[in-house]
């Protein structure tokens, strides 16, 4: 389990994050949800340990691990850009992260993510010469090979569209169920946190605004934010859906 208790954050006078807590069970999908600037990145990063907190706690199973170096907390993340190496072809890509960890795992668990992620046949390509789908399965390849004890994703599907969109994210889900991988995933998309999600937390400007299922926040949502801005979308995408289709009978 994963726990948050009042994380807070200032950049100079800015307070980005204020008194952010949240429980994640093991193996759970969690989404941060919340417009451009209001700190899910920034949230992610304190998270990994890359972005120091000014207050609060961070316990991983029980363990504060809030001043533990991002190396020796075990957590991973794919960036939204996805840092690969264009220097390096895919497969160099992938074992990149392993270097300072030898034996940690065997080649033929590198294959098995290599083949899960249907990448067998880009190995040797470079990363010029990759779609943005499979770029980004070689991020998340890279990622998953150093075994992290929770996967962090910066807006895993906003450069992506359509059918690979749809097919990555079932491949996030399947990840985290079938390895019981705790998963964060940082979005501004009110339906695509709907349905990746087990939880979501919903950030207003820094804050907690809610923090709930799908369900709960469908239903009973908490305040004038969630219902103005998370269910309008919805709503809205609803609509432009129903209006191709004439609207008449769903
Ligand atoms: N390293 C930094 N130094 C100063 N301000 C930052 C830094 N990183 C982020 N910010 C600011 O913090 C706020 C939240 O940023 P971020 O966490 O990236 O938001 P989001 O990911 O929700 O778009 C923004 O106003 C951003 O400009
Ligand atoms: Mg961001």
């Amino acid at each position: 389990m994963l726990q948050l208790q009042n994380v807070s954050k200032q950049f100079g006078d800015k307070e980005v994050l204020s008194d952010i807590s949240l429980s994640i069970q093991t193996g759970e999908i969690v989404s941060l949800l919340g417009k451009s600037g209001s700190g899910k990145t920034t949230l992610l990063k304190i998270i990994l340990g890359l972005v120091k907190m000014d207050n609060g706690k961070i316990l991983f199973n029980e363990d504060n691990v809030s001043k533990v170096p991002m190396e020796k907390r075990g957590f991973n993340i794919v960036f939204q850009d996805y840092a690969l190496f264009p220097h390096l072809n895919a497969y160099d890509n992938i074992r990149y992260g392993l270097k300072n960890k030898k034996g940690s795992i065997t080649e033929q668990e590198i294959q098995e993510y290599i083949d899960f992620l249907e990448l067998q046949p880009h190995l040797t390509k470079r990363i010029h010469e990759l779609s943005g789908g499979q770029k980004q399965r070689v991020a998340l390849a890279r990622t998953l090979v150093t075994k992290p004890k929770i996967l962090l994703l910066d807006e895993p599907l906003s450069a992506l569209d359509g059918v690979i969109k749809e097919s990555i994210k079932e491949r996030i889900k399947t990840i985290a169920k079938e390895f019981k991988l705790t998963t964060i995933l940082v979005t501004h998309d009110p339906e695509e946190a709907m349905t990746m999600s087990d939880k979501i937390l919903i950030i207003n400007d820094g804050k907690v605004s809610q923090f709930g299922t799908p369900e709960d926040i469908m239903q009973r949502p908490q305040n004038e934010f969630v219902r103005s801005f998370i269910l309008k979308q919805l709503e809205m995408k609803r609509q432009s859906i129903l209006s191709l289709y004439g609207g008449a009978h769903v």
